[in-house]
C-alpha cells in the first residue's frame, strides 16, 4: 500500500514535470513568430513597438524554405549560395531605419532574397510609401513574390507600392531614387557610390562592408549632401557580388 502510494506520487510528479517541460518549450522557444518577436524584445534587440508590430504581422515562416527552422535566431540557407538573415539582424536593421521608414517614405532593399525584410519595409511605410527590392537571382525574385503574396504585405504588391526587380543591386534602382532608407542585405567590399547618390538628404543607409571581417555601417546623408559613416557592429553576410561569382561560390 505504502509502496503503491509512493509510486503514484512519483508518476504524478513525472506527468507534471513532462507537462511543465512541454509548456516551457512551447511558450519559450522560438517555434512561433510571436514567441520569436517577444524573445527579441526581451533581449532588447526590438525596442520599438512599431517594429514589433510589423515583425508580428509578417510571419517569417512564409519566407523560409520548408525543412528549415523559420523562428530560430540564425541565418538559414535559401539556395543559390544565399541565406535569409537571422531574425536579430532583421530586427536590428528595422530599428536602425525606423525613423526613415515612416508612413509615406521611400525604401530600397538591395539583395532582397526571400522578400521578408522588403515585406516588413512595406508595412512600415504603408501604401502611401514606396518600397523597392532588388535581387539578382531571378528564381529568388520569383519565390519572394510568391512569399509576399501569402503575407500581410500582399495588398501592397497588388497596389504597386511594393515591387521587386531582377537587377544588380550595386547599381541601386535609380528610377525611384532618392530613398529615405536603403538597406543592403549582402556585404560589399566598399560602399557602392550609386547607393550613396540614391540616398535622399536626411536619409540613412545600413550596409555590411568588408570581406573576411565585416562591419555593419550606418551611412547618414545630411541636408547639405555630405555623409557621415559609423560602424554599428561586426557581422557576417554573404557577399554583394556578381551573379556568376555568387553561383560559383566565390
Ligand atoms: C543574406 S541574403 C538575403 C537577405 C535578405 N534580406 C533576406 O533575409 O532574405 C543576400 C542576398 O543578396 C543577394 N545579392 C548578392 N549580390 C547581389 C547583387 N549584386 N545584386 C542583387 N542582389 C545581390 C543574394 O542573391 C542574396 O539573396
Amino acid at each position: 500500500m505504502f509502496y503503491s502510494g509512493k509510486r503514484n506520487r512519483f508518476m504524478l510528479l513525472l506527468v507534471l514535470l513532462i507537462l511543465l517541460q512541454h509548456l516551457l518549450w512551447s511558450s519559450g522557444a522560438s517555434d512561433k513568430n510571436k514567441a520569436m518577436v517577444q524573445q527579441l524584445q526581451r533581449y532588447g534587440i526590438i525596442k520599438s513597438t512599431k517594429v514589433a508590430e510589423v515583425m508580428d504581422s509578417i510571419d517569417r515562416g512564409l519566407f523560409v524554405p520548408s525543412g528549415a527552422s523559420p523562428y530560430y535566431d540564425s541565418p538559414m540557407p535559401i539556395g543559390y549560395n544565399a541565406t535569409i538573415s537571422a531574425p536579430h539582424m532583421h530586427a536590428s536593421c528595422l530599428e536602425l531605419l525606423e525613423k526613415l521608414l515612416q508612413p509615406g517614405m521611400r525604401a530600397l532593399d538591395v539583395g532582397s532574397g526571400t522578400g521578408y525584410l522588403t515585406a516588413c519595409f512595406a508595412l512600415m511605410v504603408g501604401p502611401e510609401g514606396r518600397v523597392v527590392g532588388v535581387e539578382h537571382i531571378p528564381e529568388l525574385v520569383a519565390s519572394s513574390i510568391e512569399n509576399i503574396k501569402k503575407s500581410a504585405a500582399a495588398p501592397q504588391l497588388s497596389d504597386g507600392s511594393l515591387n521587386i526587380h531582377i537587377a544588380d543591386g550595386r547599381e541601386g534602382w535609380p528610377e525611384l531614387a532618392p530613398y529615405d532608407a536603403i538597406h543592403v542585405g549582402a556585404a560589399a567590399p566598399q560602399i557602392p557610390q550609386a547607393l550613396i547618390e540614391q540616398l535622399k538628404p536626411g536619409g540613412r543607409m545600413v550596409i555590411p562592408v568588408g570581406t573576411l571581417s565585416q562591419e555593419l555601417k550606418v551611412v547618414d546623408k545630411k541636408q547639405d549632401g555630405s555623409v557621415s559613416i559609423r560602424d554599428e557592429t561586426s557581422v557576417r553576410y554573404v557577399p554583394l557580388t556578381s551573379k556568376d561569382a555568387q553561383l560559383q561560390g566565390n
